[in-house]
């Protein structure tokens, strides 16, 4: 099967109790065992597994062409799952983007993560920048996420696999932005490709989820499934029900926040009041060729400076209308943001940055919409 056939029918089956084509809500948290005290159905207590909650892993294993999947509360849960489970016989060293998402930075300056781990944060794009702090120190894990938030810079998946491969190290992809439709880390080298389910999967902006789908079988995976079970972060069977049936429709969304972000950057490159737009699908973006190579499309994220500053930023997000100024992206609606005032001290975005998450709505409304603020 195609990715638009498999995210439609793997992990689905009509049924057998009704005939419904639409798997159910399972919303028991126990099972009962047969009465030989076995669980027939495979089924026993919901935190250790259910079936919306395992037809969600199936769908989202085959769409990363992965060998199994684990998903969290929210992606965060499986971010921080993820460092946590790093097998107590590799090196504490985890190298990570200098522009990593903004909640990682969260995670190790406010929890006890930070202490247990040492962080070492490089330009990704930096293909010796990440050599050298590779091979400076034994490393237990290096974390890429491209393209990246809110600079929108494109990392060399394949080239950074190979230098953490000769290193020892475990290897993870964000893959959230650009979704298993436009790239596919799993392919390219890498262990294991993560996704905040929240944002383009899910696809409405209604539920919270995260995953994690491993390449293959390894300590770390084995550590991920305990984490799930005894930590005990796991979604709702209704957030995997929503998350199935947004995955769905994610093809063909994604065709449509790809052609919009591509046309809305073309038209903010040209206008007067635009210093400048970051978006990789543009030629004369640094990370063009990377991207083409490793991205089947541009994705639907995209960043602008306003000439000016903060003032004439924050005065544009304020007059558009069909744009919701509004943290979070993927959803069908577009949303904008001045990503430095989010993120706070630390930031590594410009002050007169807006980050936006290209919805799938006209993209002429959509334009003269952006017309009409930035006058
Ligand atoms: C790239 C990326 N990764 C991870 C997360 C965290 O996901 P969640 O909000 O589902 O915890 C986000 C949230 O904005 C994100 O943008």
């Amino acid at each position: 099967m195609r990715f638009e056939t498999k995210a439609i029918h793997v992990g689905r089956q009509v049924d057998s109790l009704t005939g419904a084509v639409t798997t159910p809500i399972h919303l028991s948290t126990t099972y009962e065992r047969d009465i030989d005290g076995t669980y027939t159905d495979g089924f026993l207590y919901s935190r250790g597994d259910n079936p919306n909650r395992r037809a969600l892993e199936e769908c989202l294993t085959s769409l990363e062409e992965g060998h199994d999947c684990v998903t969290y509360a929210s992606g965060m849960a499986a971010i921080a799952s993820l460092i946590e489970a790093l097998p107590s016989d590799k090196p504490r060293r985890i190298i990570m983007p200098d522009d990593m998402y903004f909640g990682i930075r969260s995670l190790i300056t406010e929890t006890d993560i930070g202490s247990k781990f040492d962080f070492v944060m490089v330009d990704m794009t930096d293909l010796q920048e990440v050599e050298e702090a590779i091979k400076s120190a034994p490393t237990g894990m290096v974390w890429i996420e491209t393209p990246s938030n809110p600079l929108v810079k494109v990392t060399d998946i394949e080239a950074i696999a190979k230098l953490a491969q000769e290193g020892g190290a475990y290897t993870v992809v964000d893959n959230t932005w650009p979704t298993p439709v436009l790239q596919l880390p799993l392919t390219l080298g890498i262990d294991f490709s993560l996704h905040s389910v929240t944002k383009y999967i899910g696809g409405h902006s209604d539920l919270m989820i995260g995953a994690v789908i491993a390449k293959a079988d390894s300590p770390m995976l084995t550590n991920l499934r305990a984490w799930q079970h005894s930590k005990g972060a796991v979604p709702s069977p209704f957030d995997c029900w929503l998350a199935l049936r947004g995955v769905q429709s994610l093809a063909a969304r994604m065709r449509v926040h790809c052609s919009n972000a591509a046309e809305i950057a073309d038209f903010l490159v040209q206008h007067p009041n635009v210093e400048a737009v970051h978006y990789p699908g543009l030629a004369s973006h640094p990370g063009h060729s990377i991207a083409a190579r490793q991205m089947s499309s541009f994705g639907g994220m995209l960043s602008f400076q306003v000439k000016g500053g903060e003032r004439e930023a924050m005065a544009v997000a304020a007059k558009l209308r069909l744009f919701m100024r509004a943290t979070s992206l993927g959803g069908t609606h577009s949303l904008i943001e001045h990503r430095s005032s989010v993120e706070g001290s630390g930031t590594m975005a410009p002050a007169n940055l807006l980050r936006v998450s290209v919805g799938i709505e006209n993209v002429e409304d959509l334009k003269e919409d952006l017309i009409q603020a930035l006058e």
